[in-house]
């Protein structure tokens, strides 16, 4: 399936989209999927609309999470649990804030953009707090700071805001060294994510694309799978699983 053979001792990296968590029903961002009461995800996951409307964006974020917490990780999650399970050198940075990469059992994650099941104070005290799974009413959360009383938020990278630095170091450090980078279900048109590929590629990794299409990022690609993540991947570590 792959055009390199995979090796015991191979540094493997994941950098994983919404594409990835599509076969377990998660909505993605864009097209159709993307919109909720007639708005546009991409307009809801900002700053601004979060300081012109909180209650719109918090009741949104009540929808994604009873949405989110009905769906399960899918065998694309699971073979890369496995992977790491197994013994594996395996890191996975993702984009997606739906926790599923932890719930299929993976454990070196780097979430570039958050997580959906943590909220923070909008006016920075710096405890992050845990989302209760068996909140009332479901999906939603605490609404107040236990520090001072203001606003609380998810802990969501929105669109203007800056990843934490942290994350981009240690994503950047780990794809400068990594010998195997699967790029998976993304459409590589959010920055800065859609250019870590390219930090792998030119330190001399294999890179491969699964992608149900092409995207931007198909030509940097050694080499592109295009189908179901969840049928490519468990396909791909076979070799190192069995
Ligand atoms: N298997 C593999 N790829 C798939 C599958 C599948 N089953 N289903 C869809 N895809 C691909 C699509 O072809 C598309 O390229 O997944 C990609 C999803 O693209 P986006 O919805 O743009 O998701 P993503 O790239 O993760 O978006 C990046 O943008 O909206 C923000 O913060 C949000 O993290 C998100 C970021």
């Amino acid at each position: 399936m792959l055009k390199r053979e995979l090796k015991e001792e191979d540094r493997i990296t994941i950098l994983s989209g919404a594409g990835i968590s599509a076969e377990s029903g998660v909505p993605t961002f864009r097209g159709k999927d993307g919109l909720w009461k007639g708005y546009d995800a991409t307009q809801l996951a900002t700053p601004q609309a979060f300081a012109g409307d909180p209650e719109k964006v918090l009741e949104w974020y009540v929808w994604r999470r009873n949405l989110i917490g009905q769906c399960k990780p899918n065998p694309a999650h699971f073979a890369i649990a496995e992977l790491e399970e197994a013994g594996r050198d395996v890191v996975t940075i993702t984009q997606n804030i739906d926790n599923l990469h932890r719930e299929a059992g993976s454990r070196n994650i780097i979430e570039l953009h958050g997580n959906i099941w943590k909220i923070r104070c909008s006016a920075g005290c710096p405890a992050i707090l845990d989302v209760p799974r068996d909140f009332n009413p479901p999906g939603d959360a605490p609404r107040e700071c236990p520090t001072c009383g203001k606003l609380l938020r998810p802990h969501i990278v929105w669109f203007g805001e800056m990843l934490d630095p942290a994350d981009i170091r240690t994503s950047e450090e780990r794809l400068s060294e990594t010998d195997v980078l699967l790029i998976v279900g993304t459409s590589g048109v959010v920055q800065p994510a859609a250019s870590l590929g390219y930090i792998a590629k030119s330190a001399g990794a294999y890179v491969v694309e699964v992608n149900i299409e092409a995207t931007p990022l198909s030509s940097m690609a050694d080499q592109s799978l295009f189908g179901a993540a969840g049928e490519i991947l468990p396909r791909v570590f076979e070799p190192l699983l069995s």
